[in-house]
């Protein structure tokens, strides 16, 4: 047992994360401006939204540029989804190309679309179509390959042991569990205990998933359940906080103050800056919307700024509308 419930992780044989707090997948909000926020408050490690592989066998441009990283991103994973081995090994020479510290496996999507297709969480129903991916890319690159897995499709087929174990057969070096079923999409309560009977079973390190939105439940993951490290997702959004918050807690045990409205409009400042800077003006503004209401979320005044958000469309009308909230 690590002293400290924060401690590094070894990722496979050669590969070492600082620390055991990695940002979740989020498609529509993990891009490079947000993962790079991250970064600088402490995450240890950040994913891509998830990227079709077979969207990029057909080299969609759209699709590669998923994969690109921000330049503070020392421990990035490109996240994949697919059906098979085969869209997987057509897309790997574009996936090592842009040369990403590890490969993930999507094994937890829930949206029709995706799982219509075989991908997503649909591979939980197939154990051995996990072990066969996985095998595939492990035979082809030395890039570490980590899957991100469910509890299972639903409650009556909870099977993350077996998805797991199929994961590590055919070569995974660290799991994921987002204690969900698919049924269950991002609603009722995630069941931790799946997490500790994992960690029990398992050989390579466990990350749990699932309603960390305070420093506390994530204390409270990893004490509870053994797990090895957490993977913020929606406690994340709108509050990049949470892994400096966490990180103190962690190491030294401290519970901290409430955030200001000042630093929480930095915040929003600078990731809005960097989105401007990786997609121009028009297209990072009409994105920033969906982050804004989580960062002003719960404060006074933070209906008139959604109001106020709907119609920003330049960089200085969010900063005129941030700097009246603080003022107000
Ligand atoms: C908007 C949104 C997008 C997500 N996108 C992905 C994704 O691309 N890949 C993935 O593996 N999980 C994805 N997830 C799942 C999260 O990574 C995480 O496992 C899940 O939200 C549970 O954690 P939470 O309850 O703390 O939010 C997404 C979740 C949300 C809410």
């Amino acid at each position: 047992m690590p002293d400290s419930l924060y401690h590094p992780i070894k990722i496979g044989p050669s590969l070492v994360a600082e620390g055991n707090m990695f940002l979740a997948p989020l498609a529509g909000f993990t891009d490079t401006a947000f993962r790079s926020l991250c970064v600088e408050y402490g995450a240890n490690a950040t994913f891509s939204e998830m990227v079709s592989a077979e969207g990029l066998a057909r080299e969609s441009s759209k699709t590669s540029a998923l994969m690109e990283r921000a330049v503070n991103e020392s421990l990035f994973a490109v996240q994949l989804f697919m059906n098979s081995p085969d869209p997987a090994i057509r897309a790997l020479p574009l996936v090592t190309a842009e040369k990403p510290d590890i490969i993930d496996i999507n094994c937890g999507c829930p949206v029709p679309k995706v799982v219509k297709t075989g991908a997503g969480a649909a591979l939980l129903k197939s154990p051995d179509a996990i072990f066969r991916i996985v095998k595939a890319i492990t035979n082809e690159t030395d890039i570490p390959v980590t899957v991100k897995i469910r509890s299972g499709w639903d409650s009556s087929s909870i099977n993350y042991l077996e998805t797991a174990a199929a994961a590590v057969e055919g070569g995974a070096v660290l799991i994921t569990l987002h204690a969900r079923t698919r049924v269950q999409g991002y609603s009722g309560q995630a069941d931790h205990t799946h997490i500790t009977s994992l960690k029990k079973h398992s050989t390579v390190p466990i990350f749990g998933s699932g309603d960390l939105f305070t420093p506390e439940d994530a204390r409270s993951m990893l004490t509870e359940t053994g797990a090895d490290g957490v993977m913020f997702a929606r406690g994340a959004i709108g509050n990049p906080f949470i892994f400096t918050q966490t990180r103190q807690l962690l190491i030294n045990g401290i519970k901290q103050q409430e955030i200001s409205r000042t630093a929480r409009a930095e915040a929003f400042l600078r990731h809005l800056d960097m989105a401007v800077k990786a997609k121009g003006e028009a297209h990072a503004c009409r994105e920033m919307r969906k982050h804004a209401g989580a960062y002003i979320k719960g404060y006074p005044g933070s209906a008139a700024v959604r109001r106020d958000i709907v119609q920003a469309e330049a960089r200085r009308d969010y900063y005129a509308i941030l700097n009246r909230w603080v003022e107000s």
